[in-house]
């Protein structure tokens, strides 16, 4: 087992968020397509759609987004868009974080190298951790 982070990494920010699964899944009744493109990057939805049931795992990724947006303390908005934050799996189904441009030159601005996020979900409640680190140089 590999320790998930270098020694001598500084922690520089920290957020979380709760969500209900409904919520994403009214407003995906709502407004359909247009809800998902606009918050979700496509590997996102394509990712989600794979699976039996979708909104736990939306639901998820959008707490992933707003924790993040909580570490910059920007929230979402005119400094990080939705879609500058997007979550992937790793090769043991870790969550990894991808910035768009945007969002890494937020991390760049305050000397942070990488965006760590861990999500959990049930049926009818998701949530999502992040955290900014700088790592040793
Ligand atoms: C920053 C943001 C993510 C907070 O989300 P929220 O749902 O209002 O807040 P939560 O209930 O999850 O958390 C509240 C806590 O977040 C913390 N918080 C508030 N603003 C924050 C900021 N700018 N940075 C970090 N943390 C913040 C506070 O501790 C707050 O608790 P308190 O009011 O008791 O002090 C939110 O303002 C945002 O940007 N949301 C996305 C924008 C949007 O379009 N939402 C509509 C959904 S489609």
């Amino acid at each position: 087992m590999v320790p998930q982070l270098a020694a001598g990494s500084l922690l520089l920010g920290l957020g979380c968020d709760v969500i209900e699964v409904d919520r994403v899944r009214r407003a995906v009744e709502r407004q359909g397509e247009r809800f998902l493109a606009r918050v979700f990057t496509e590997d996102e939805r394509a990712y989600c759609r794979s699976k039996a049931h979708p909104f736990p795992h939306y639901a998820a990724r959008f707490a992933a987004k707003e924790a993040v947006s909580k570490c910059f303390t920007t929230g979402i908005g005119a400094e990080l868009s939705w879609k500058s934050v997007s979550i992937r799996n790793g090769t043991r189904g870790e969550p990894l974080v991808t910035l768009d441009d945007q969002g890494l030159q937020l991390l760049h601005s305050i000397g942070g190298s990488e965006v760590r996020v861990s999500l959990s979900h049930t049926e009818g409640v998701a949530m999502a951790v992040a955290a900014i680190v700088r790592l040793p140089a």
